[in-house]
């Protein structure tokens, strides 16, 4: 979603904001602006379209000096994506500007109290309204920026995060979180503000998360001032020494951040596992688990809710808890859960999937279990994120950013965080003999190894993403431990190529989409050697009647399924329940080289944000 970058310092404002937000890009958004005090005025340039947009119209409309800027990706949700609705927005008196991530949900009330006292509109946006709210308090009580921006966003609801300053004040920049995340980098006589931490890690590796209703004054050369927006109390500013470094998040040599985030598998899932996985011993260690085994072995069911790829990671766990460890789990939609009042109990256990642990429906799910007493722990990828920080404990899952849009590298992290998680259940409650258990753990070791085995069909997948590019539909069918991935692989597929794609349990496939099925139909067969192997045969069977093309994923050294399938790809065996980790890898590159052929924009397919931060 929308992105944030502000700068005050000794540096030249508009590189450093430039660059950060092509850092954000991967958020997704439809248009960016960035405004400069150089001295005199304010120098504003804002365009629908891409950064690149921007820094074209930027560099023929304003002078680029100044030390002092705020810059923004907007992610359209009130008023179409323009020129006008772009971000930074002006107030009134032309003094303050601001950039806003997130909805006030209020601003038509405010906004007609506003046209009251003669302020006039000029966009279809909410945060214009909030930048003149700020404006109207300052004014009518004489107050300094901070103080202003604390009125004001205590009689606004919604989620925010904002960057504001004001022309007359060009030493302070006042941010204030609820709800979207916010990082202020500390550096040496200079301040960033930014949505993450990536568009100021080359400068400093000291950063502040914002809590949510928190806001920060940051002046230069005086002490940063964090207060919390209701109380107005002040808060110790923490300061973190952050441990990304800029290679993690610039592609390597890839061509776009989703491949390189495909072939960086087989070194997370290790990155995932380490010290945690200790085959040898027999052993698995995960501080979160041991600190709140009691939960887990007490619980009556375990409830898994997450959004979109992280939601098929938890369909996955599913399948793995119940069948090692025999606890009932059930799996919901964030958004569905938090508005159907759900039934929890302080005897459930929830647990949060989230790679960006930002994600506003599966942030207020956490929220409504607690409420309701359940226990919850949190699965994210992304370190001191707010679900991270909102969760009872959790387990991160060390996947390193993940910038492409398409999630890649958080599915399989999360699966396997999951898996250990259930294999140390299943310990503790005696449902899977020792042999297995051991059995698991070394499977699980050598995943890394298969993975990198399964990237070797990049080329086959290649080949039959060049046959299957221009379809305008395809089919993904799995069972069991593969159907979640079936569900995956259209996702995939949809997401970043824009061709309409349906996963479906192969065994549902009678009842309705087989009627879709012709000869210019893909059909996607995940179809390794496992349990059922012989009824998802008869599947195949039914479509090659029907004519459909089929495109089977199996395990390596099979005859049936490739006497039958138009294209087979060939992966590592394993066991069924660790099978997703390797079927989903040539899913993956085939959605990838199929949307490069179409020239899709990988990385940033469209109305796709990579951190969904409102609902
Ligand atoms: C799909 C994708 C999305 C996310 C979803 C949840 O490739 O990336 O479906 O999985 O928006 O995001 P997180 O995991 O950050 O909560």
């Amino acid at each position: 979603m929308c992105g944030i970058v502000g700068y005050i310092g000794h540096r030249e404002a508009y590189p450093v904001i430039i660059k950060g937000l092509k850092r954000l890009e991967y958020r997704g958004y439809d248009s960016a602006g960035v405004v400069l005090y150089d001295g005199t005025d304010l120098k504003l340039s804002k365009t629908k379209g891409k950064v690149s947009d921007l820094e074209a119209r930027a560099e023929k409309e304003i002078s680029l000096n100044g030390s002092i800027g705020i810059g923004h990706t907007r992610w359209a949700t009130h008023g179409v994506p323009n020129d006008v609705n772009s971000h930074p927005h002006v107030s009134n008196s032309g003094n303050l500007v601001i950039v806003h991530n997130g909805i006030i949900e209020n601003y038509e009330p405010l906004k007609k109290e506003l046209i009251k006292r003669g302020y006039v509109f000029h966009s279809d946006t909410d945060t214009e309204v909030l930048v003149n709210l700020i404006e109207e308090v300052k004014k009518q009580d004489n107050l300094k920026l901070g103080k202003a921006v604390q009125v004001a966003l205590n009689q606004v609801v919604g989620a925010y995060a904002i960057a504001v300053f004001d022309k007359e004040r060009p030493n302070e920049i006042v941010a204030a979180r609820l709800g979207s995340p916010l990082a202020i980098g500390v550096g040496k006589d200079e301040f960033f503000v930014a949505s993450d931490a990536s568009p100021f890690i080359e400068y400093t590796s000291n950063a502040i998360y914002l809590e949510d209703e928190e806001m920060a004054i940051i002046r230069l050369h005086k002490p940063l001032k964090i207060r919390k927006i209701k109380d107005d109390t002040l808060v110790d500013p923490y300061i973190q020494e952050l441990q990304m470094n800029l290679e993690q998040i610039e592609k390597g040599g890839y061509d776009h951040f989703m491949l390189k985030e495909i072939y960086e598998q087989p070194s997370v899932i290790k990155d995932t596992y380490r010290g945690r996985l200790h085959a040898n011993e027999g052993l698995i260690k995960m501080a979160g688990i041991e600190d709140n085994l009691q939960k887990f072995l007490n619980a009556d069911r375990i409830l898994i809710i997450a959004c979109g790829t992280s939601w098929h990671a938890g369909l996955v766990a599913e399948y793995i808890f119940e069948e090692f460890a025999r606890i009932p789990v059930e799996v919901e939609y964030a958004s569905e859960f938090r508005y159907r009042n759900p039934i929890v109990r302080p005897t459930d256990v929830v647990i949060a999937i989230s790679q960006s642990g930002e994600t506003a429906d599966t942030l207020a799910a956490i929220k409504l279990a607690k409420e309701q007493g359940a226990f919850v722990f949190g699965v994210c990828n992304v370190v001191g994120s707010s679900i991270s920080r909102e969760t009872h404990a959790g387990a991160y899952t060390h996947a390193g950013p993940e910038i492409g849009v398409a999630s890649t590298k958080a599915f399989t992290t999360q699966i396997t965080v999951l898996t250990l998680i259930a294999l140390r259940l299943a310990q503790a409650k005696g449902t899977m003999n020792n042999s297995d258990f051991h059995r698991y753990l070394q499977e699980l070791e050598l995943i890394p190894e298969k993975v990198a085995e399964a990237l070797e069909t990049n080329l086959v997948a290649q080949t039959i993403a060049a046959v299957y590019k221009d379809a305008p539909n395809a089919l993904y069918l799995g069972r069991g431990y593969n159907f979640p991935v079936a569900l995956e692989g259209a996702l995939k597929l949809k997401e970043i190529s824009y061709i309409h794609a349906e996963g479906y349990p192969a065994a549902e496939m009678k009842h309705g989409p087989i009627a879709l099925i012709d000869e210019s139909m893909p059909v996607f067969i995940i179809a390794p050697q496992q349990e059922h192997y012989d009824k998802i045969v008869s599947n195949i069977q039914e479509i090659k009647s029907r004519s459909g093309k089929i495109i089977a994923v199996v395990t390596k050294g099979d005859t049936q399924v490739k006497a039958l399938a138009d294209h087979v790809i060939e992966i590592p065996a394993t066991s069924d329940a660790l099978s997703p980790l390797l079927t989903t890898i040539p899913l993956q590159l085939l959605s990838y080289h199929i949307a490069v052929m179409r020239e899709c924009n990988v990385d940033q397919p469209r109305n796709l944000a990579k951190s969904v931060t409102v609902e």
